[in-house]
């Protein structure tokens, strides 16, 4: 783990890339009104001690990392835990997550974290288990399938503009509004014939399990034998029970149908993970693969983009110009007429305002490896079983690789400037072979429900309520995101 370098020598190299904040303060930019600074942590000035720092990476991890993380390019260390690396530069990340991703797995506190709920499903797995499902399950992430998804995600978007409008003036819970309307969308695309329970439930089952599993242990970080209960695994039990009831929901339906699984143009994601065969052998996936699936598609497929939605509505409640930039294009575009059996490229301002609400609310805010042999990284020797953290958190807040990184400017992901963002600082969807399979399908649902919601409502946070993010598995906002509603038209 990188903060806890409170117990180890550390040493960095600094990088060689522009301006940073420092530079920033003579700069013309300066002298320009402040863009707004969203609700963030800030970061401990020195490491912490181990007892505090075990205490706050169970209560919120993004409260671990020390300043220097976020002003070196590269920082090792040695900890209790064995030795790690913090990757910032843009040139490593690319040596750990592409062109050298066989000398890396995923690490074993993600797993530990994750793989309770999720089993060997494609997030988690890996090796030749990985490349089949990978392999098999790409064409639905295909630009055409994603493209066939557009109608049901403008519908669903619809659907819920509709039922907000007769909450006008009501505070609601984006977060939990969100959730509501991803899941719905999985019913109609990848999981056509539904997710088998009520999406409700499974919203609430996920919750308590990132509440839950999701922190981190301090018996984990200690490395305190398995048997020694832990409090968050004995909570997350009713979830855990929870998610093969709807895996067994979709399988008896499917069971019931005519035909139990479809393939060509019909199928949709169940039929895939029925039909996938591995090439050599000619093995389906076992029951326990397709459940692991269905699990990991529902799980990442809602949570990540419902953050990132809500996220994106927190920070147009707070800029007023980009607020009315992005009603301007909606207005003008939805007016247009456009055709719902495609979201348009010309969604470009609500597009730079997305990819800024995840530069600085990444939902996945951290990318961890455990590197499998010896090898130099940068001038860096790391050794067999160091853990390279790459954290979108840190990285799209790096002082070396961002302009005022902790304002809001989703001006910087226009297409007259995007081309000048270096690749790699900005990874909110992670790289190579590991990508996240579903960012084209995120990109283009999030796109529609702004559309959607700001053309007829404006969202305020409602007074009183303290916005913070929490790393939980993924980085939510703590206690929700409570906004009032209030329609345009
Ligand atoms: C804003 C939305 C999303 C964000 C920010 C996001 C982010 C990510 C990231 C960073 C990874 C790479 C993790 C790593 O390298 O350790 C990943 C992987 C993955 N994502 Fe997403 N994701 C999003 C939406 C989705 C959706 C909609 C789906 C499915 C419908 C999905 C399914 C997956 C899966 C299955 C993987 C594992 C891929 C593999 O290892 O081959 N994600 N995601």
């Amino acid at each position: 783990m990188g903060p806890l370098n409170s117990v180890c020598s550390a040493h960095s190299i600094a990088g060689t890339f522009p301006s940073g904040d420092a530079a920033d303060l003579a700069s013309p930019e300066k002298r320009k009104p402040q863009r707004p600074r969203p609700a963030a942590p800030h970061p401990p000035e020195r490491p912490q001690q181990l007892l505090s720092l075990l205490w706050t990476l169970n209560k919120n991890p993004l409260e671990a990392w020390p300043r220097h993380h976020y002003e070196e390019s590269i920082v090792v260390g040695e900890t209790f835990l064995g030795r790690f690396a913090m990757v910032n530069a843009p040139d490593a990340i690319r040596q750990v997550l592409v062109d050298d991703c066989e000398s890396y797995r995923k690490d074993d506190l993600q797993n530990l974290l994750l793989k309770p709920a999720l089993g060997n499903g494609l997030l988690t797995t890996s090796g030749s288990e990985w490349r089949i499902q990978r392999r098999a399950f790409a064409p639905a992430f295909s630009p055409r399938n994603v493209a066939s998804y557009a109608p049901a995600m403008w519908q669903e978007a619809r659907a819920l503009s509709d039922r907000w409008m007769s909450l006008d003036g009501s505070i609601i819970d984006v977060c939990e509004q969100m959730a509501r309307t991803m899941l719905d969308t999985l019913s109609k695309t990848l999981f056509s014939r539904g997710i088998g329970r009520d999406p409700d439930e499974f919203r609430s089952a996920a919750t308590r399990y990132f509440e839950t599993q999701g922190r981190i242990d301090p018996l984990d970080l200690i490395g305190a034998p398995a048997w020694i209960p832990r409090v968050g695994r004995l909570l997350s039990r009713p979830a855990l029970k929870f998610f093969p009831k709807v895996v067994e929901a979709i399988l008896s339906e499917r069971r019931g149908a005519a035909r139990f699984s479809k393939s060509g143009a019909d199928a949709d994601f169940v039929d895939i993970l029925f039909n996938t065969r591995d090439d050599e052998s000619g093995d389906h996936l076992s029951d326990t693969e397709i459940a692991a699936n269905i699990i990991t598609f529902i799980g990442a497929g809602f949570e990540t983009p419902a953050n990132a939605l809500s996220w994106t509505f927190y920070l147009l409640s707070i800029d007023e110009e980009w607020r009315e930039k992005v009603e301007r294009e909606v207005d003008q575009l939805l007016a247009e007429g456009i055709s719902f059996s495609a979201v348009p490229e010309e969604f470009v301002v609500t597009r730079a305002l997305i990819e800024e609400a995840m530069r600085l609310y990444p939902p996945v805010a951290i990318l961890s490896r455990s590197a499998t042999r010896d090898h130099d990284l940068r001038g860096h020797t790391i050794r067999e079983g160091t853990t390279v953290i790459i954290s979108p958190w840190v990285l799209h807040r790096h002082r070396l690789l961002w302009d005022a990184p902790d304002r809001f400017d989703p001006a910087k992901f226009m297409p007259e400037n995007r081309g000048r963002i270096p690749r790699y600082t900005y990874i909110p969807f992670g790289a190579g072979p590991r990508v996240c399979i579903g960012g084209a399908y995120a990109m283009q649902q999030m796109t529609a429900t702004i559309a959607m919601i700001v053309r007829s409502f404006r969202l305020d946070l409602a007074s009183g309520h303290k916005v913070m993010p929490v790393h939980r598995v993924t980085l939510r906002p703590e206690g929700g995101m409570k906004m009032r509603l209030t329609r345009r038209r």
